[in-house]
């Protein structure tokens, strides 16, 4: 057979397919809390979250999804009504609201969970700065909540993932100081590793002053185009620099992944055949099986 790269792409979801028939995904010991940043646009932080979250829940996992970003646009893809007067992160970040007031069930997911934002989160960055403990709000919001579940006997969550606004403003320095991990999209182009050293001076900064167990546990390389050098020219840096938190999954351009929103559903639903689909749920596994730090 001719070695195109259309036939790479066919031969690898075929494997991916493959492997991933009924595997299944264990419990982690304590509730994994991760946040997804880089203050870069448009890198694909959202899509991991919502795919992620969405591919981990379908194992079976409980799974709660924080939208920090003011553009809204997790709360979007999980079908989550958000408009001004909806109760969201505002709430909980500005007017210490607890978090079980805001939190939603993702309809049609039955173990995924999200706390939404609302166009009010824009305010948030400004008016935060005059609280106490202003960095700190996020992560004692989740602390309370957790602990709430669990004196009410609810289930105990797996995993929270936190999306960031592409910022690095008091709501992602919140989300930062709230996580144990931190995983890092990066866009598998030309810029990509620019800007990085920016968001890894930052995490160092909070892990000496805020947050001293914070790590970068996962990197992972989004709408990447097997096709161009250069995309893997730039993979291949990525996995240089960080070889141990580098996925071995990167996730492919693909239109699925991109219309998936628009029809308030994640890749996973929406087309689960689909080489975007096959790649997160590859990507999820792999982040639930590799040690927690
Ligand atoms: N693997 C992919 N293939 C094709 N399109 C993608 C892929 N991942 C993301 N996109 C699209 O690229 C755009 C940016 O992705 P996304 O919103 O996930 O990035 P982001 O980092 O959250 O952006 P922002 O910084 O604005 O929050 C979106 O239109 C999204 O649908
Ligand atoms: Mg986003």
């Amino acid at each position: 057979m001719e070695d195109t790269p259309l036939m790479r792409e066919l031969t690898r979801d075929h494997a991916r397919r493959r492997k991933l028939e009924g595997l299944e995904f264990g419990h982690p010991d304590t509730t994994r809390i991760i946040t997804i940043a880089n203050q870069k646009g448009g890198v694909g932080k959202t899509s991991t979250t919502v795919n992620l979250a969405a591919a981990l829940s379908m194992g079976g996992l409980e799974v709660l999804v924080i939208d920090a970003d003011p553009q809204g646009n997790t709360s979007t893809a999980l079908s989550i009504e958000h408009h001004a007067e909806v109760p969201s992160m505002y709430e909980v970040l500005v007017e210490s609201a607890p978090l079980s007031d805001v939190v939603q069930d993702v309809p049609d997911m039955p173990h995924l969970h999200c706390a939404p934002a609302t166009i009010n989160l824009s305010g948030a960055e400004i008016e935060l700065v005059s609280l106490v403990a202003r960095e700190n709000r996020l992560r004692n919001a989740i602390r309370e909540y957790l602990e709430q579940r669990e004196e009410r006997g609810e289930v105990r969550l797996d995993y929270v993932l936190v999306d960031c606004p592409p910022s690095l403003g008091l709501l992602t320095v919140n989300a930062l100081v709230a996580a144990r991990e931190v995983l890092i999209p990066i866009q598998a182009e030309y810029y990509a590793l620019e800007g990085l050293s920016l968001l890894l001076n930052n995490i160092d900064l909070i892990r000496q002053h805020l947050n001293p167990e914070l790590v970068v546990s996962t990197i992972m390389l989004t709408m990447f185009d097997a096709r161009t050098r250069l995309a893997s020219q730039v993979a291949q840096d990525v996995r240089d620099h960080f070889p141990e938190q580098t996925l071995e999954t990167s996730i492919p351009r693909s239109v699925r992944i991109s219309e998936a929103p628009s029809y308030g559903q994640t890749v996973l639903t929406y087309d689960p055949g689909s080489s975007g689909a096959l790649a997160y749920r590859a990507a999820a596994y792999e982040l639930n099986t590799r040690p927690a730090p």
